[in-house]
């Protein structure tokens, strides 16, 4: 792991050809005030997280049970670790990314963001968390907006914050996620399924975070291109020092790209560890019936060759 120091004055954000200019012009946005914020926190800490989720009634006489999507969740993630969730659909992967994003509310139990509460914030309160932490999904078609240029998707998190991108940063990003600057003037439809999560993931480090959140992101892509997305991924996090959390129901995936793992069971983490234990050495019953049922993605990734990954970069 390389990306144990947090960016600041001085670092590679300065010379980065990407973050430069971003950090120039970023305004501060500070954890609200009066909320506790100590000395050296962890980039993410989950401590005893429910989600219960209202069931429409069926009868008149009982009230609903709820649906307990995650049932008593703790971790933390370190500044600058790549940390995977996996478990099957279903299980609460996506729930749990939600609540860390203040995207949803935990029904019970705290979520801090670099040491700053979440508990009970509301949308207007959680501005500052959008240039902390950002998000990449699983299906890019449906996440990025057709009519929108990709120039305008790219720069919309930061005029969301009152900033007017150049054409140039655009470029800069575009170029970073490996398209061409021209791309910026083109529409969604006009590229493959791996060039579109390219631009989501432009869009998603256009404000500079710390953190990158990413829910399944090759999931919907051809098994081809998988690969060369996940190794985007993994380099953009390496050379911008980012915290990264990644979610899949596919192991093999988040083995390429992740530190440590945990595996979530029907609201759970039954299993946690460094990659090379819990894959090497699993525990829990459940973790290893997922490591039985491994597809063979693997092969194709530890196939993949310098041709492979620059092929679907052009658009
Ligand atoms: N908005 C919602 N309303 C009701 N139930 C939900 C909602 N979102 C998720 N659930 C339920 O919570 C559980 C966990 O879902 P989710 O977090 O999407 O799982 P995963 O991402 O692991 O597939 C599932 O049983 C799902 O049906
Ligand atoms: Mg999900």
């Amino acid at each position: 792991m390389t990306g144990s120091v947090p960016q600041g004055p001085g670092s590679d954000a300065d010379t980065d050809p990407v973050m430069r200019g971003v950090a120039a012009t970023a305004p501060a946005y500070p954890a609200p005030a009066g909320i506790p914020v100590s000395p050296d926190p962890a980039a993410i800490s989950v401590r005893n997280v429910t989600r219960d989720y209202r069931r429409p009634r069926t009868s008149v006489l009982r009230a609903s049970e709820p649906v307990r999507a995650l049932r008593g969740v703790s971790f933390e993630v370190a500044q600058g670790e790549r940390f995977g969730i996996v478990g099957e659909s279903g299980c609460g992967k996506s729930t749990l990314l939600r609540i860390i994003s203040g995207l949803d509310h935990a029904t019970t139990g705290s979520v801090h963001i670099e040491g700053t509460d979440l508990t009970g914030r509301r949308d207007r309160q959680l501005r500052f968390l959008r240039t902390r932490l950002q998000l990449v999904f699983q299906d890019p078609m449906s996440s990025l907006d057709p009519r929108m240029r990709v120039h305008d998707i790219v720069a919309e998190p930061l005029v969301a914050q009152g900033r007017g991108p150049s054409r140039e940063r655009v470029g800069e990003l575009l170029e970073a996620v490996g398209l061409q600057a021209a791309a910026a003037d083109r529409y969604p439809h006009q590229f493959s399924g791996g060039q579109r999560q390219r631009i989501s993931i432009a869009r998603a480090l256009a404000p500079r975070p710390n953190i990158l959140v990413a829910d399944e992101p090759v999931s919907a892509l051809d098994v081809s291109v998988r690969a060369q997305v996940l190794n985007l991924i993994a380099d953009l996090v390496d050379e911008l020092d980012l915290t990264l959390v990644f979610v899949s129901h596919d192991l093999s995936v988040v083995r390429h790209v992740c530190d440590r793992v945990a595996v979530m069971h029907e609201g759970e983490i039954v299993e946690m560890g460094p990659v090379a234990d819990v894959y090497d050495d699993p525990q829990h019953p459940y973790t290893r019936q997922l490591i039985a049922a491994i597809p063979t993605l693997s092969k194709a990734l530890s196939g993949t060759t310098a041709a492979d990954l620059t092929r679907e970069t052009s658009p």
